[in-house]
């Protein structure tokens, strides 16, 4: 989106009475605008706002700052000299004496040639330090967003993440540069001019400055009004994005549900909300330019009655006052522009709060102080009383009273019913969330007290939900070790039973598997996520449904090569699966977050309790999904 496009956005009609026209949030924000008392353009907190922001991006780029700043100086000084050469020019031709019209050519030519060359110069440099400064604050931000929390990260959506290091960044971008152009080329050019019309005509030149100071209020007044849509518009945006990246990866849903017209509707709903207030920001910017242009043409028509007195008195010449209009007409623009000025900069403080905001928030899961790296001996896993709610669902909390041991190499089976609080418990343990009560030992180390990322470093998790990038299929394995040579990549796909299908791939390892894996069946996914934890090679394996999807062969492939793999290898794994199940040295049955037993499979089928009824019932399957449908074909059928 250009700049343009997306600046011009906005709205109110008249001005913001006509917000009775509007849609109710509208006319809320324009109440609220009505109410707020009105002052400067910029309050207590916008300054602090804009001192830090200069503070932080700003003064660091001093040295190319400064010298953006010769060269405005230098154009708004060639600026300066243009009225004196039309007055000169006209001096002459009044006179018609030819000696100085080889003088006033050369100068003319000269003149515009410098300018040319500066305004070229200045342009590119302002451009690319303020190209630098967008391009650092999304780096900062989205360095800071990924070191995030996961509760804070999954807390908004993606798509308006996306637009906060995007859009906004662009607003800013925009009020950067038009603050850079306008704050100071103009406004040394304005200067320049003013000087030079004070030598033509001192008395004239009072006169007209006079003028546009009563300019100001009306300013300010507009400019606090586009603050309020800039926020609103920039929110809006966000919505619009994060419901249009959510929609265009949900097209296999609106495919097969035939949702096009529906979804077609909500985002049209959306994309004339975006209009809406783009119009409404239009609108009052559109009142800056009328009201400056009403002032010069006050200007000037009174410099042209002044200066017809004066001309026909004899006090100055047609070449004076060529050379003040020059100047006049010259700075109408700088002028104007600097009238804008303040809304473009209202909204990039809009933008700024919201870029502060991101920055600002700080993760609750860090290293304690003095945190040290994990030291892992056997690999023994113990929760101790171990709780946990979700922040959405304070009321409810999804694990309760948790303890249980896993002895170091061994491996447990988490089950229970569909939501039982097995993956959360999954979870806990690389500190995804942290507990709300009791601890997790990991070799008898608190896991809040050793650092995250040894933690993390020594954890391999194949979660429920397979992640994978558009990448190819080496680079989306290797992602579980970046450092891993080819023949551990192979070794890895191998023992996930993965090798054989990648080789079928058109280009083998080196294939594209598309956005979000798309063009891999559900099966291979989970293979390459098993792949990627394989090749982690970490002490602490968990596995979150990790072989749900795939069928019995494969399933049966997979599980020979994991007893390979996690022989002295502490794993949790959580199945639905019997086959899953069966093999592992404790079974623990979770319902509504408790544990309510454990055992070896025989032990608790013995026992006839939670998990043999678990088992005898529909929550597990015999093996694989063809098994699946068998069973409730034939549960249909009796
Ligand atoms: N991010 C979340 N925010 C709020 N509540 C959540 C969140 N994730 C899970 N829950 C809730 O916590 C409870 C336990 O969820 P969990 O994912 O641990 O279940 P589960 O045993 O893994 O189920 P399944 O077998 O279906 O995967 C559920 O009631 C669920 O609604
Ligand atoms: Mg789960």
């Amino acid at each position: 989106m250009s700049d343009d496009a997306t600046r011009n956005a906005g709205a109110s009609g008249k001005d913001g009475d006509s917000a009775s026209t509007q849609p109710a949030a509208a006319g809320a924000e324009a109440a609220a605008i009505k109410k707020k008392p009105k002052g400067s353009a910029f309050d207590e907190a916008s300054r602090e706002l804009l001192w830090r922001f200069m503070q932080d991006w700003v003064f660091p780029r001093w040295r190319e700052l400064i010298w953006a700043l010769v060269l405005m100086t230098c154009l708004a000084a060639v600026t300066g000299g243009y009225p004196m050469i039309i007055k000169l020019s006209f001096d002459t031709l009044m006179q018609s004496a030819g000696s100085n019209l080889l003088v006033v050519l050369g100068g003319i030519l000269s003149i515009t040639m410098l300018r040319s060359v500066f305004l070229y110069l200045q342009t590119v440099t302002t451009q690319r330090i303020v190209t630098r400064m967008a391009t650092d604050m999304q780096k900062k931000a989205f360095t800071h967003l990924i070191s995030a929390d996961f509760a804070r990260l999954s807390r908004e959506t993606p798509g308006r993440l996306l637009s906060r290091l995007t859009n906004d960044i662009n607003f800013i971008q925009t009020a950067l540069q038009a603050s850079l152009n306008t704050a100071v080329r103009d406004v040394l050019m304005v200067i320049a001019l003013v000087a030079s019309m004070i030598y033509l005509d001192p008395l004239m030149s009072l006169f007209v400055l006079g003028v546009y100071p009563v300019a100001a209020l009306p300013i300010a007044l507009i400019s606090e009004r586009l603050r309020k849509v800039a926020k609103q518009t920039q929110s809006e945006l966000a919505d619009m994005t994060s419901m249009l990246s959510e929609n265009l990866g949900g097209t296999r849903l609106i495919k097969t549900f035939r949702l096009e017209d529906y979804t077609s509707q909500r985002m049209h709903g959306s994309f004339e909300d975006v209009f809406r207030l783009k119009m409404k920001a239009v609108r009052n910017r559109a009142k800056l330019d009328p009201i400056l242009e009403a002032l010069g043409g006050l200007a000037v028509a009174g410099v042209i009655a002044f200066a017809y007195w004066r001309i026909a008195n004899g006090i100055s010449t047609v070449g004076d006052f060529m050379g003040f209009v020059t100047a006049l007409l010259m700075a109408a623009q700088p002028i104007r522009a600097l009238g804008n000025l303040t809304g473009r900069v209202q909204e990039g403080l809009a933008a700024a709060e919201s870029l502060y905001g991101l920055i600002d928030e700080e993760p609750a899961i860090v290293d304690r102080p003095g945190a040290r790296p994990i030291a892992i001996t056997h690999g023994t896993i113990r929760f101790e009383n171990v709780s946990f709610g979700y922040e959405q669902s304070a009321d409810r909390d999804a694990v309760i009273d948790f303890t249980l041991d896993v002895p170091g190499g061994s491996t447990v089976a988490l089950v229970g019913r569909s939501g039982a609080g097995k993956s959360t418990i999954i979870n806990l343990v690389p500190r995804l969330f942290d507990v709300t009560g009791g601890r997790i030992l990991i070799d008898g180390q608190d896991i809040r007290d050793v650092t995250l990322a040894s933690l993390r470093g020594s954890i391999a998790l194949v979660s429920q939900d397979v992640t994978m990038f558009d990448d190819s299929i080496r680079a989306n394995i290797e992602l579980g070790r970046l450092d891993a040579s080819e023949d551990e990549i192979i070794a890895a796909a191998t023992a996930a039973a993965a090798h054989e299908f990648i080789l079928e791939q058109p280009q083998g390892y080196d294939t594209r598997i598309g956005a979000s894996g798309l063009r891999l069946s559900g099966g291979q996914r989970q293979r390459l996520a098993l792949a990627r934890a394989i090749l982690k090679d970490s002490p602490v394996l968990l596995l979150d449904e990790a072989t749900s999807a795939l069928d019995t062969q494969s399933e049966q492939l997979v599980q020979e090569a994991l007893t390979n793999f996690t022989v002295n290898r502490t794993t949790l794994v959580i199945a639905h699966r019997l086959s899953t199940i069966q093999n592992a040295d404790l079974i623990c049955v979770m319902e509504d977050g408790r544990l309510v037993e454990t055992g070896r499979h025989a032990d608790l089928i013995a026992r006839n309790g939670a998990y043999a009824g678990l088992a005898r019932g529909t929550e597990f399957s015999r093996s694989g999904s063809a098994d699946d449908e068998e069973v409730s074909e034939s549960r249909q059928d009796a």
